[in-house]
Parts: structure tokens; C-alpha cells; sequence
């Protein structure tokens, strides 16, 4: 049987994802690496385009060269959140390409190229890499070359924490490395979606207490209980509903991994209603500091 691969969630409505599809988005804990497929070994993809574009046409190069040269690629993506980027993409990658709209996205139906030189230089574009002052890095991941204010913020507030505590979406490592400072503390959980963070944050954070934990905090995944602290800058930057339920759920699991009396430190964009859900799970709530749009909190169970 033929391998086929799907990249992302994209709409049922839009394509048919072949029955068997392997998940191979960075943003799917458990699933596998497109640009590890070997070249050539797949008779299609649907694929979801990532929104940020050296991110998305790394994907699609990713895509294209494991695909057969008679294999299809079917690649979408909102209009506004890159779709009407994808013919300029696929132009650049050397790809032959029919490109159709339906229900505000772009779709694309394309062939391998046989010259693959765009398609490596795409590649590498979004690869790994050292960024000074950073370390170990990739396009895609949250703030990939510089750091964020918001974690800057609450890297200059966390005070020395002790025994056991969680980092939760940890992108590379740079709140991890902070905490792993204090001899006190004894291990220190990375959770994070993205399996690029997660494998950036492995050779950033080389410390024999850390473990990383590629998951969904939206699910069970890891089991997490009894802790003393959790940091965190939750994914609440775009200001955006979705980002605001997420961040309620990273509050809502560390209330729940803490012991009684642990504190949760995060900081957030200080136009955001989180105090309410603060108060909900946590007995003392105090600001912290304040500077640049963002407040950092320390939360007390
Ligand atoms: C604002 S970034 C902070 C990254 C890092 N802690 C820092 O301060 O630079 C939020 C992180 O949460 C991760 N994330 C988003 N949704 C998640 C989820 N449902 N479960 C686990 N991690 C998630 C993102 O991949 C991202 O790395």
C-alpha cells in the first residue's frame, strides 16, 4: 500500500484526506517529521499551510520532495492567513501547480518538480540552527530569533524557586535555563505542542533534572501532581478568543499540578481579562511587576 501523509487539520469540507494519512505537522504531539520521510516515498499529501512563510514554504519544500514524481500534493490555507501567498510559494519552489478557491481558502493541487534546488534552499531556510544569545532555534517556533518582551519581563522577576516545578509551554528553553539556576530545585517538566521547541529545548537545556514532554496541555498528558511552582508565558499574544481559552486552560493545569501552597509565576499582555481566572483556581493572586504592556503575576494555591 501506498504511504500518504496529512499535515495540520485541514477542513474536511475542502479535501479528502486519505484514509491511513500519517500526521506529520510539528504542532501534532506523536507525530512524525515531514522532512524525515525519505525522498520520493510518498503518493500524497494534504497539508494545511502554516500562516508565517519561511515556516510554510518550508513546509511545502518538506512536502515535495517526499512526494513521488507522480504523487500529489493538495495544499491549502485561509486567504488571510497565507492562502493567497501559496502560487507565489509554489512558483519559487519550481513546482507545476492548479490553483482553485473555495470557502474563503486557496487550494492548490501540485507535482514534484524534477530540479529540486528551490526546494532545498526552502528547506534549509527553516531548519535548526544556532542563534546567538538564543542557541538552539527554528523559524516556526514562538519567537524563534529574538526574545519575547513578555518572557523577558518574567526572566528579570522569577525569584529562586525549590523542588519539583513545571515549565509549561517552554518553547527552547529560556525560563527553563532561568529556573535551573536555583540548586534548590530538584526537577523541572518542559511541556510545550511544538515538537521543534521540544527538540530546540533538549539541546538548550542540558541539565540532568529537566525532562521534555512533547503534549497537548489541553489534554492529560504528562501526568503532572504535588509540584511547588509553575512558570509560564501562555500563548496569550494575539489577544485572539482561541489564545484566551488556551491560556485558561494553562492556568486551569497548573492549578492543578501544584501542591497547596505552590505558586504559578506567568506573565501575560496586561490588556487581558486573567484575573478572573486566576482568582477561580488560585488563593492569592499578586502582580508582580509590570513594564512594556505585560504584567507578571505570582499566583499562590
Ligand atoms: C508565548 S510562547 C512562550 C514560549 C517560552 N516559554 C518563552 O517564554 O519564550 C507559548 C508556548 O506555548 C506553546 N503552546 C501553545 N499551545 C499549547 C498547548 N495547547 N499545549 C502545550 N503548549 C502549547 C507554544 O508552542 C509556545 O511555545
Amino acid at each position: 500500500m501506498s504511504t500518504t501523509a496529512v499535515f495540520g487539520h485541514p477542513p474536511l469540507a475542502l479535501a479528502d484526506v486519505p484514509a491511513g494519512a500519517v500526521q506529520t505537522s510539528p504542532l501534532v504531539p506523536g507525530s512524525q517529521a515531514l522532512e524525515a520521510f525519505a525522498p520520493t516515498s510518498l503518493a500524497e499529501i494534504v497539508m494545511l499551510a502554516p500562516p508565517a512563510t519561511v515556516e510554510r514554504r518550508g513546509a511545502l519544500a518538506a512536502a515535495l520532495k517526499a512526494l513521488s514524481p507522480e504523487g500529489r500534493l493538495i495544499a491549502m490555507a485561509p486567504k488571510d492567513k497565507g492562502g493567497t501567498r501559496l502560487a507565489g510559494d509554489l512558483a519559487l519552489l519550481g513546482a507545476a501547480f492548479n490553483e482553485s478557491a473555495k470557502r474563503h481558502h486557496r487550494i492548490c493541487h501540485v507535482r514534484r518538480p524534477a530540479d529540486l534546488a528551490a526546494v532545498d534552499a526552502a528547506m534549509a531556510e527553516s531548519a535548526p540552527r544556532e542563534v546567538e544569545g538564543l542557541g538552539r532555534t527554528q523559524p516556526g517556533i514562538f519567537s524563534w530569533d529574538r526574545i519575547d518582551a513578555g518572557t523577558a519581563l518574567l526572566l528579570s522577576k522569577l525569584p529562586a524557586f525549590k523542588g519539583p516545578g513545571a515549565d509549561f509551554g517552554c518553547g527552547i528553553g529560556l525560563l527553563a535555563n532561568k529556573v535551573l539556576e536555583s540548586a534548590a530545585v530538584t526537577t523541572l517538566a518542559l511541556v510545550d505542542i511544538d515538537r521543534r521547541a521540544i527538540d530546540a529545548a533538549r539541546q538548550n537545556v542540558t541539565d540532568a533534572r529537566a525532562t521534555f514532554h512533547w503534549a497537548d496541555l489541553r489534554g492529560t498528558e504528562p501526568a503532572l501532581a504535588d509540584l511547588e511552582f509553575v512558570v509560564m508565558n501562555p500563548p496569550f499574544h494575539d489577544a485572539g478568543a482561541e489564545d484566551r481559552a488556551l491560556g485558561q486552560v494553562f492556568i486551569r493545569r497548573a492549578a492543578g499540578a501544584l501542591k497547596k501552597g505552590g505558586t504559578c509565576w506567568l506573565v501575560a499582555n496586561r490588556h487581558l481579562p486573567y484575573e478572573a481566572v486566576l482568582g477561580e483556581h488560585f488563593k492569592a493572586v499578586n502582580l508582580q511587576g509590570e513594564a512594556g504592556g505585560y504584567k507578571v503575576y505570582e499566583a499562590r494555591k
